[in-house]
C-alpha cells in the first residue's frame, strides 16, 4: 500500500465513489468464492470497477470479480464488494482490509461477510453454513496484522477489543431467518491461515485442538478492521469440504463446486436477513 496516510487514501476512495452514488449504502457485503452472484440480484445497481477506485486492485482469483456494486437488496441499501483481496496473493493485510474502510466511509455501519471454509468437525457436511461465532486470526497473532503500525485515531482506537466482535442484534435475526427457511445454521470458530497451501494433517489436528471449527484463507483481517471502525459484523462460512487429518486432501475445484451448489440457499439466507433489518 502506498506510503502516506491511509486516512487520505480512504478519503480519496470515498470521494470517487460518493460522487457517483445515487443512494447511501448502510450494509456492506463481502462475498466469498462462488457466492458473488448474489450481487447480480441488486436492484437499481450501480457498478463501480475496482480499477477506478484509489487503493483497490483488480482481483486475480478465478471466481472472484472486481467491482463494487451499490443498490438495493431485499429493500436495504447495500454496497457489495464483488471480489476480495487475499493475503496469499501477496497483498499486505492493510491492502486486504482496505475495502472495509471504504465501505464504512461511504456509509455502511454493518458488515456481512462470507467465505468458503474447510470444516474441522467430522460430523459436519459439505454445504453446511456456519455462523462465525468467533475467530482465530493466526497470521494476525503472528504479526501480519492490518492495524500494525502507527494508529490513526480518526479511524479507531489503538487497542481495539476483539471479544464480542461477532455479537450483536443481527445474530438472533440470522437464526430466526435460517429456521424459517429450514436451513440448519451451525455456529463455530473460524480460523484464518495465510495459505496458499492447504494444511498438513498435523496442522489440522492442531487447529482442532485449538477449538477451531472451520478453516479458511480470508475474512479475519476484514473483521478486525470492521471492528476497529466501529461496524457491527455478521459472518458466515460455507463448508465447502471437510478438512480432517485423516481425510482426503482439499482442492480448489471442490471448494468452487460446493460454493456453486449452495448458492441458492446461501443467497436466500442473506436476502432473508436483509429483509428483517
Ligand atoms: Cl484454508 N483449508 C481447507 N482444508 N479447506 C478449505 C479451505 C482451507 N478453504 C476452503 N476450504
Amino acid at each position: 500500500m502506498q506510503e502516506g496516510s491511509i486516512y487520505d487514501l480512504i478519503s480519496q476512495a470515498r470521494d470517487s465513489i460518493v460522487g457517483q452514488m445515487r443512494i447511501t449504502p448502510r450494509i456492506g457485503l463481502i462475498l466469498g468464492s462462488g457466492l458473488g452472484a448474489l450481487a447480480d440480484d441488486l436492484e437499481d445497481a450501480q457498478v463501480i470497477p475496482y480499477t477506478t477506485i484509489p487503493g483497490f486492485h483488480a482481483p486475480k482469483v478465478p471466481g472472484h470479480r472486481g467491482e463494487l456494486a451499490i443498490g438495493h437488496l431485499s429493500g436495504q441499501p447495500v454496497a457489495v464488494l464483488r471480489g476480495r483481496f487475499h493475503f496469499y496473493e501477496g497483498y499486505s493485510m492493510q491492502e486486504v482490509a482496505f475495502p472495509v474502510r471504504v465501505l464504512q466511509a461511504i456509509g455502511c455501519t454493518t458488515l456481512i461477510i462470507t467465505n468458503a471454509a474447510g470444516g474441522l468437525r467430522p460430523e459436519w457436511h459439505v454445504g453446511d453454513i456456519m455462523r462465525i461465532r468467533d475467530q482465530i486470526f493466526l497470521p494476525g497473532l503472528a504479526g501480519h496484522h492490518p492495524l500494525r503500525g502507527p494508529n490513526d485515531d480518526r479511524l479507531g482506537p489503538r487497542f481495539p477489543a476483539m471479544v464480542g466482535a461477532f455479537e450483536n442484534d443481527l445474530v438472533p435475526i440470522a437464526h430466526t431467518v435460517a429456521a424459517s427457511q429450514g436451513i440448519p445454521l451451525r455456529e463455530g470458530v473460524y480460523c484464518m491461515l495465510s495459505g496458499p497451501a492447504f494444511e498438513s494433517a498435523a496442522e489440522l489436528r492442531m487447529l482442532q485442538g485449538w477449538g477451531a471449527d472451520a478453516v479458511g484463507m480470508s475474512t479475519a483481517p476484514e473483521v478486525v478492521v470492521a471492528v476497529h471502525a466501529g461496524m457491527q459484523v455478521l459472518g458466515f462460512s460455507l463448508i465447502t469440504n471437510l478438512a480432517l487429518p485423516d481425510g482426503a486432501p482439499a482442492n480448489h475445484a471442490e471448494v468452487l463446486a460446493a460454493g456453486e451448489a449452495a448458492k441458492p440457499r446461501f443467497s436466500a439466507l442473506i436476502r432473508g436477513i436483509l429483509a428483517h433489518l
